[in-house]
C-alpha cells in the first residue's frame, strides 16, 4: 500500500521532471515583529512534482499543516484520518544551521494551510495553492488564527464557528483589511468575539 503510493508519487514526479521545481518559503528569516513576515512568502502555488521546501533561518519556529477552522493546531489533532506535515520546533542559530522540511506535491488543487507554533495566535500562518475564488482566503485563515489563537484544541466539539459558518460579525472574507498588524482596529471585535465564542465552551465545561 505504501510502496503502490510512493510509485505512484514516483511517477507523478517523473512525468512532470521537466517543470518539477523546488519552492522556497523561508521561516523566521525576517527579523521585523511582524507575524506576516514569518514564512516568506507567506502564499505559494505549486503544481505536481513540485517540491515546497521550507527553510528554518533564524529563531524557533515551526512549519504545521493545519485545517483552515482550526489554524493553530496540527491538522491529525483536527481530524485523525489526516496525517499534516510538521516540522516540529526548528531552531535555527542566527542564520546558520538552516534545516529544511520538504513537501511534496501531486497535485494543484490542493490546499495546504500552515502555521509557526510561536506566533500562529499573531497571524502567522500561510498556505500553499490557495484557491483564489473560494471564500477560504489567506486573510481569513490569518483572521481564524488571530480570532481562535490556538483555542480550538480544546473543543473538538462543534461549539467553536470557524469563519464560513459562523456568520456573527465581519463576514466579508474578500474586504478583509489589507494591513494584518494585529493591532489594527478589526482586531478589537475579533478578540471580543473569541470571548463570546469561548462562553458556551465554558459552560459546557461547568456542566461535564
Ligand atoms: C523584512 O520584510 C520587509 C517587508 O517585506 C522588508 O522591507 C525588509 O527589508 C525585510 N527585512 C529583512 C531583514 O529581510
Ligand atoms: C477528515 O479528512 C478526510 C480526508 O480529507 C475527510 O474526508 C473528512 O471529511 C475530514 N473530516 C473532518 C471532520 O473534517
Ligand atoms: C547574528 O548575525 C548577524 C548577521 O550576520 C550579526 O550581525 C550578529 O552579530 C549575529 N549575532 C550573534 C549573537 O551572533
Ligand atoms: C536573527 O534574529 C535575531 C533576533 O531577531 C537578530 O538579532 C539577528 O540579526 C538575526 N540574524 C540574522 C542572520 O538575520
Ligand atoms: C494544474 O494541473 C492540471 C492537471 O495536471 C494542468 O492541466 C494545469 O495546467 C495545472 N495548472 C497550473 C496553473 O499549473
Ligand atoms: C506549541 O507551543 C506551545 C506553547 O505556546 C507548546 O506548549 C507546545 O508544546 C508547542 N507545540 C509544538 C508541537 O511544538
Ligand atoms: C494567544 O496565545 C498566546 C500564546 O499562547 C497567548 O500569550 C495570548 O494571550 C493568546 N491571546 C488570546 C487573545 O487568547
Ligand atoms: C475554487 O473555489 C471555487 C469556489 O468555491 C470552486 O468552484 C472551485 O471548484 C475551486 N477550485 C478548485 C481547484 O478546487
Amino acid at each position: 500500500m505504501h510502496a503502490v503510493s510512493a510509485l505512484v508519487a514516483s511517477l507523478a514526479a517523473c512525468a512532470s521532471l521537466v517543470s518539477a521545481k523546488r519552492v522556497i518559503v523561508k521561516v523566521g528569516a525576517n527579523t521585523t515583529d511582524d507575524p506576516s513576515l514569518i514564512f516568506q512568502p507567506q502564499q505559494v502555488t505549486a503544481t505536481a512534482g513540485d517540491v515546497v521546501v521550507f527553510t528554518f533561518e533564524n529563531g524557533t519556529h515551526t512549519a504545521t499543516q493545519a485545517d483552515f477552522a482550526a489554524p493553530c493546531i496540527p491538522l491529525s489533532f483536527h481530524n485523525s484520518s489526516v496525517n499534516g506535515f510538521n516540522s516540529g520546533e526548528r531552531p535555527a542559530n542566527n542564520g546558520t544551521t538552516v534545516t529544511t522540511l520538504e513537501v511534496p506535491i501531486t497535485d494543484n488543487t490542493t490546499t495546504f494551510w500552515f502555521y509557526d507554533n510561536d506566533s500562529c495566535g499573531d497571524g502567522g500562518v500561510g498556505g500553499i495553492n490557495i484557491n483564489q475564488t473560494s471564500t477560504e482566503t489567506l486573510d481569513g485563515f490569518v483572521r481564524n488564527a488571530e480570532r481562535l489563537n490556538g483555542t480550538a484544541a480544546s473543543s473538538s466539539s462543534s461549539s467553536f464557528s470557524p469563519e464560513q459558518t459562523g456568520s456573527s460579525g465581519g463576514g466579508s472574507s474578500s474586504t478583509g483589511p489589507s494591513d494584518t498588524s494585529s493591532t489594527s482596529p478589526a482586531g478589537r471585535p475579533a478578540v471580543l468575539l473569541g470571548a463570546v465564542l469561548a462562553l458556551p465552551l465554558a459552560i459546557a465545561g461547568l456542566l461535564l
